[in-house]
């Protein structure tokens, strides 16, 4: 199936969740209002592979990445690691609130795939 079709309703604030598109994991976290001001707060000149936020978003609320580390491609932990996103465990890297390479061997930020909202609480993925 080329198009996944996710309910967003059950997803409370402040947790992720994982769900599988074209055999890829990826990750749909239901933001708080902390973790967008997080995420808007980091200075772009810091990061390796600069991306604003919300050029990572479509609605801030929800952040949907691949979940597939953008080193050697394991599938990191979720609310995990030192800037509150992810953390993968094979080689040590760090992920930020928008999925963005912040720490570690990670070169780039977490793909964000395409998707779109068919209503408030629902999107389609591909
Ligand atoms: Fe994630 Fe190496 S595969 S840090």
């Amino acid at each position: 199936l080329a198009s996944l079709e996710v309910d967003l309703s059950n997803i409370s604030p402040g947790s992720t969740v994982t769900v599988k598109w074209r055999g890829k994991p990826v990750f749909i976290r239901h933001r708080t209002d902390d973790d967008i001001k997080l995420a808007n707060t980091v200075d772009l000149s810091q990061l390796r592979d600069p991306q604003s936020d919300s050029d990572r978003v479509v609605d801030p609320k929800w952040l949907v990445v691949i979940g597939v580390c953008t080193h050697l491609g394991c599938v990191p932990l979720p609310n995990a690691g030192d800037y509150g996103g992810w953390f993968c465990p094979c080689h040590g890297s760090h992920y930020d609130l928008s999925g963005r390479a912040r720490k570690g061997p990670a070169p780039y930020n977490l793909e964000v795939p395409e998707y779109k909202f068919l209503d408030e609480q629902k999107i389609l993925i591909g």
